[in-house]
């Protein structure tokens, strides 16, 4: 029985204020679905737009990648300093505990490896696995100019129709033929198509030339991979001309897990991407943690459950 007592006249009706409606945080999402913005609120950091993703799936091309032969151990301590974890579901469910509250980018194409065609690839997982994984993002790698374009479009426009079924944005991942040339003209053309195809952020290389028409020309976040293993300094060099060249972030593998110190390369990125420090003393930064972890020994390697 309601308690009819208590039910009174209210008084804060703010009669003349108009209702609040701002517009959201990041470019191309104002027109998007309350739990799409809900979902990439949690990948990009509202008090920044930016995000620093963590990017741990290679294996599913090229197997045990150096760094990640025991996500378990490598990857775990490293899951707090991350804004998001880009990851397989088979990594997923077998090496990262459930109890993590860190939003999952998940690799959701597939089909082939590094002994094959790279870009012959199919959607290789369920939208109803993507809900029950609880993911944030779903990721698409989408080759233009490859020997199978159409098909790896077809697959972006099939991951971003059953992700807007039920609120959960795409990725699309700008994967580059060993043939092609990762200029601000391939990338702007990659890029721009993956936008228009409907992802609601993607994926590309940082290039010296002209990246900030690439991320002019793109009306969705633009997060950019590390790429190989570079020096520390140069890889937080990247990162830094990338965010201000117009990158909303990184989605970084290599040169955070395959580094000496990985839990103070991201937090080094971190400074770089979120506080706009400059690379130099980034980099400072770096070393002075590596120094700490050092110190206290090789405890910092092993996963810390709590943490996350
Ligand atoms: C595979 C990917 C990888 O996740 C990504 O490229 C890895 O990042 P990094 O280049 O920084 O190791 O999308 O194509």
């Amino acid at each position: 029985m309601p308690d009819l007592d208590d039910v009174q006249d209210g008084k804060n009706y703010h009669i003349g204020v108009p209702m609040q409606s701002n517009a959201f945080f990041l470019k191309g999402s104002n027109s998007l679905d309350w739990g799409m913005k809900n979902r990439l609120a949690r990948v990009f950091n509202p008090a920044t737009a930016k995000t620093v993703m963590l990017a741990v799936d290679h294996g599913y091309f090229q197997g045990p990648t150096t760094g990640l032969e025991r996500i378990d151990i490598s990857i775990v301590p490293l899951v707090p300093y991350a804004d998001a974890l880009m990851i397989t579901r088979g990594a997923l469910r077998t090496s990262i505990p459930a109890e993590m509250s860190k939003p999952v980018v998940l690799r959701s194409t597939g089909g082939q490896s590094i002994l094959k065609e790279l870009s012959n690839e199919l959607v290789a997982v369920d939208i109803e696995d993507a809900v029950r994984l609880n993911a944030s993002a779903m990721a698409v790698q989408v080759y233009i100019g490859g020997p199978h374009e159409h098909q790896s479009i077809g697959n972006l426009v099939k991951v971003v129709d059953a992700g807007n079924r039920q609120g959960i944005p795409t990725l699309a991942v700008t994967g580059v033929g060993k043939e092609l040339a990762r200029d601000a003209k391939y990338l702007g053309l990659a890029t721009r198509i993956c936008a228009e195809m409907g992802a609601h952020f993607v994926k590309t290389y940082f290039c010296e030339k002209a990246f900030a028409r690439v991320a002019a020309a793109c009306p969705v976040p633009l997060v950019i991979a590390g790429g190989k293993k570079l020096p520390e300094l140069e890889a937080l060099k990247m990162a830094y001309e990338a965010i201000d060249q117009g990158a909303a972030g990184v989605d970084m593998g290599r040169n955070i897990f395959q580094g000496d110190a990985p839990i103070a390369m991201i937090q080094a990125v971190r400074a770089v991407v979120h506080d706009r420090e400059k690379p130099d003393k980034a980099y400072e930064l770096y070393l002075s943690l590596k120094k700490d972890a050092a110190r206290t020994g090789p405890s910092a390697a092993v996963p810390n459950r709590s943490r996350s």
